[in-house]
Parts: structure tokens; C-alpha cells; sequence
């Protein structure tokens, strides 16, 4: 067992795991490490030379492999995404609030990305709790969205060039908000990318409710921001988290392989939420009445 060395990078979500090689993970420093995730949300490990297959392996660990529905591959296995952006570049994948393929029926649980080539600033990565996003609304919202589902949809046409896809875009109802199957915590489990209206209201309200999670989710307290060097890894856990990658580089290159994996379908559990209520109330600020500074 290897002694992990976590460094938070904020107390809401994100650390820095220092000293680990990823490609050479013991069953107990494994076990250790999914609790550190699980507690942090996302973890970060930098200078990780792991090879594709290395990279897969990892991923299995963790679960049967995900494959997207439409995004370039590398080394002839769909379950080694390409995440590329260069000058000739008319978009960047994930330039916008996600979680990854929510618009699946089971969508991912999680997600590792290793970036290999990076500009000589920005292509930052923010990430975002919605653990903290469900638990700071007042309990009568919470009540409320504990009630509702929302249709995820995908639609990737132009996304990756010409590309083919790799099966049909998947589009899906879930709730809106969904208990962790590890944690038991509840999370908000909506998103801007994939969401596209709540079922059980109508579009106006629909749309008026969606506006007011996502301004009240991509508060910047709930956030941590990630800046990558050659060769770093982050693990983020999809059930209870957004992800915003930013492109403030052109006409710089970004380059890596994303391996993603397979989640369930998701639920609310109602009995969860009287059990995580009393503890969730110490673990973030109450919400603060905005003023300028
Ligand atoms: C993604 O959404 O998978 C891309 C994240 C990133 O490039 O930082």
C-alpha cells in the first residue's frame, strides 16, 4: 500500500494526489484512492506517462468502458477518445457546462482525461459540485426538484468534422436530482450542454427553473479550476459534478486521450436525502445575498 499524499485544492472539490503512478496502482492504494475520489469529487496527478493501454486499464478498474457516440477515437479503440483543439479548430469539446453524455440511459460514472500536449498558457479546466449546487437551495426547491425529471437530448451533427458516429445520439429522461450510488449524497443532475426541458413542467417554466440552477450551480464557491501541465491526469466523478473546458489559447494546441466510464441508470432515493440532510448543513456557506464588491 502506497501512502497517498492529498492535497486539496479547494475544500468544496478538487485535490492534487502527489508521488502516484498511476499505471502501477496496488488493490489497497486502488481502494484508497476511490475514497479519496469519492471525497474530493475530482482528483488531479501530475506527470503520468501511462500508455493507451495503461490508460484502459485504469479506466476498467473503475467499470465496463464507455463509448461516445460520435467523437474521433485513437490507436483503433473507441474507448480512447481524442480531445484535440488546434488552429484550424471551429470548436472545443467541452467549451461549456457538462457532464459527460448525460443524454445516455446509463451515462458515464466517471471520467479520465491525460493530456499530453498543452499551450504555453490557459486550456484550464473548471469543475463544478452539484453535491453543494442541490444542498445550498432551500429545502422547500430541494423538495420540489426531488419531484421532477428532465429530458437530456445530444446532438453532435458538425461536432467532430466528418467524423462518423459511432451509433445513434442517445437522448434520455433522469432525474433531476439523483443519489449517488456510492455516497448516498443527492446531487443536481441537470446540465446546460445536455438538458433540455423538465418533463413535468411546462417550457416556460421549464426553461425559467433550468436559468436559475444553472446561475445558482456555476457560483464560482462551488468550483475548483484546474491548470494542466504535460502529461497530468484528472479523474472527475459525472454523477456529482460539472465540467467547463476553457479555450482561451488559439492558436495553440491541446491535445489528450480521454477514457470514460460506463455508469448506471440514474435514480432518486428518497430515503437518502432524511439520512444525508443533518450532515450536508456544516459542509457548505448558507447562500449569501449577492453584492458588488
Ligand atoms: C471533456 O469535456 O471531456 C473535455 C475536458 C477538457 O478538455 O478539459
Amino acid at each position: 500500500m502506497h501512502a497517498l499524499d492529498i492535497r486539496p485544492l479547494t475544500p468544496t472539490i478538487g485535490a492534487v494526489v502527489h508521488d502516484l503512478d498511476l499505471g502501477r496502482l496496488d488493490e489497497a492504494t486502488f481502494e484508497a484512492l476511490h475514497e479519496a475520489w469519492m471525497r474530493h469529487l475530482v482528483l488531479f496527478f501530475r506527470d503520468q506517462h501511462l500508455t493507451p493501454e495503461q490508460h484502459l486499464a485504469f479506466g476498467r478498474r473503475l467499470g465496463p468502458l464507455h463509448i461516445h457516440p460520435a467523437a474521433p477515437f485513437a490507436h483503433g479503440n473507441p474507448a480512447l477518445m481524442v480531445i484535440h483543439t488546434d488552429a484550424g479548430s471551429h470548436r472545443n469539446n467541452g467549451d461549456n457546462w457538462h457532464t459527460d453524455v448525460s443524454a445516455d440511459e446509463e451515462p458515464p460514472l466517471g471520467t479520465i482525461l491525460h493530456l499530453h500536449t498543452l499551450p504555453s498558457g490557459g486550456g484550464d479546466t473548471l469543475f463544478a459540485n452539484m453535491y453543494a449546487a442541490f444542498e445550498t437551495l432551500s429545502p422547500r426547491m430541494q423538495d420540489f426538484l426531488c419531484t421532477l425529471t428532465a429530458r437530456h437530448e445530444s446532438n453532435y451533427d458538425g461536432h467532430y468534422g466528418d467524423h462518423p458516429a459511432q451509433r445513434e445520439y442517445p437522448s434520455a429522461v433522469h432525474p433531476v436530482v439523483r443519489t449517488h450510488p456510492v455516497t448516498g449524497r443527492n446531487a443536481l443532475f441537470v446540465n446546460p450542454a445536455f438538458t433540455t426541458r423538465i418533463v413535468e413542467l411546462s417550457q416556460g417554466e421549464s426553461d425559467a427553473l433550468l436559468r436559475h440552477l444553472y446561475a445558482h450551480a456555476s457560483h464560482p464557491r462551488f468550483q475548483c479550476r484546474f491548470s494542466w501541465t504535460a502529461n497530468a491526469v484528472a479523474l472527475w466523478d459525472d454523477r456529482c459534478t460539472w465540467h467547463l473546458a476553457i479555450w482561451d489559447y488559439w492558436p495553440q494546441t491541446r491535445s489528450g486521450l480521454r477514457v470514460t466510464v460506463q455508469g448506471d441508470r440514474p435514480y432518486f432515493d428518497a430515503a437518502s436525502r432524511r439520512e444525508h440532510e443533518a450532515g450536508c448543513e456544516d459542509r457548505v456557506a448558507p447562500t449569501s445575498t449577492a453584492r458588488p464588491g
